[in-house]
């Protein structure tokens, strides 16, 4: 009897104990609970995959080493979905402050929206977030002078008339691959015009040449057909189509707009394979490591800098005056389709063989060291 009583006993204590551990387990929002008030400002990055958003984490690393507030950074991969899911975890440790680059500017609306609604103050950064009155804020460089920097430079270098001009665009899905293409065809399009330039791979482009303002849908016409998608081998594969196609007077000395550094590198490589391309000039921006090192070899012509330290810095300073509850100062604003987005802007700078050292090594954003035969 007893011996029964004492089993009785210790299954009853046995299921207490069982029933408290699963209750405590399974409590995913007492976890997170218990995490709230961790993060104060979540960072959400497009991808890994290109080193200019790890410049970017990197950058912002740095800058938060002495901050009074947490971060978390993550990345999205990208994919839409994955930078949802990377929000919506970072609400759930209680953040008050999102910085985002979306991989997909209308698509990441979703996302933003459910931040919104939590009462978090959304800072777009680098990309727009379009078609969402859910942004409060946007840091960003001068798009539009960075296309019209790299294209003034194509002018710039160009011998004679009727050379043969490439042009390569972004990804549709970001919105500055509009404001790079439009900065750059504004430039471009005069010496089209005046016969500097013959246009060599598209058709579409060529339907437009007479037009010095093109509008958004117009831009979508040129972008579809020369967009890289941000993609070093889609530009590797565009430009080798675009030269298998080409005839013999669209080669020569030609000049090319890259949009990026990472599909310059691609197109480069490309081009200088093919006999029949005599000299080539190519323009890119990010200053990324590796373009850097081309530059100084001469297997890409320019960059355009951005100095990331100023938009890390920018965009905490507005999320850390939103913390403290003051209004963050602002330069202008955007027009996100739905709504003019406060915005602050940060210059570009144009970068070549002839001031790679001054901008990059005396400004202290890379070190000599990390490349081959600087002088
Ligand atoms: C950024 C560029 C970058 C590109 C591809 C753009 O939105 O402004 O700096 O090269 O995305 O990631």
């Amino acid at each position: 009897m007893i011996k029964n009583l004492k089993r009785l006993t210790f299954i009853l204590v046995l299921l207490f104990v069982t029933i408290v551990a699963t209750a405590c387990n399974s409590n995913g929002d007492g976890d997170s609970k218990s995490n709230k008030n961790k993060i104060d400002v979540g960072i959400v990055l497009p991808t890994k995959d290109e080193p200019r958003w790890v410049q970017d984490e990197q950058r912002f690393k740095d800058a938060l080493k002495d901050s009074k507030y947490s971060t978390e950074i993550l990345f999205s991969q990208g994919s839409s979905a994955k930078e949802k899911e990377n929000v919506e975890s970072l609400l759930n440790k209680g953040i008050k402050v999102l910085i985002i680059t979306p991989q997909d500017g209308a698509a990441a609306g979703a996302a933003v929206e459910a931040a919104k609604k939590e009462g978090v103050t959304v800072i777009a950064y680098d990309r727009l977030i379009t078609n969402t009155d859910a942004v409060d804020y946007y840091v960003t460089f001068d798009s539009l002078a960075v296309g019209a920097a790299q294209a003034q430079y194509l002018i710039d270098n160009a011998n004679g008339s009727n050379v043969p001009l490439y042009l390569y665009a972004g990804a549709a899905s970001d919105n500055n691959a509009f404001l790079f293409f439009e900065g750059a065809w504004k430039v471009l399009q005069p010496k089209i015009a005046d016969g500097t330039f013959k246009l060599a791979n598209s058709s579409e482009a060529e339907k437009l040449k007479d037009t010095a303002e093109l509008s958004r849908d117009q831009l979508s016409k040129i972008i579809g057909q020369v967009t890289t998608n941000w993609d070093p081998n889609e530009a590797k594969n565009k430009a080798q189509t675009h030269l298998t196609a080409a005839k013999a007077n669209l080669k020569g000395n030609v000049a090319i707009l890259a949009p990026n550094d990472g599909t310059a590198r691609s197109i480069a490589d490309v081009f200088s394979t093919d006999k029949a391309v005599k000299s080539f000039v190519v323009t890119g921006q990010d200053a990324e490591k590796a373009s850097i090192q081309y530059i100084i070899d001469g297997k890409q012509s320019m960059t355009v800098f951005k100095d990331v330290r100023t938009l890390v810095t920018d965009a905490m300073g507005v999320a850390v005056e939103v913390l403290d509850g003051k209004t963050p100062d602002t330069t202008g604003s955007y027009d996100n389709g739905s709504v003019e987005v406060k915005a602050k802007q940060t210059d570009v700078i144009v970068v070549n063989k002839d001031n790679v050292k001054k901008e990059l090594i005396d400004s202290a954003y890379y070190e000599a060291s990390e490349f081959n035969g600087l002088e």
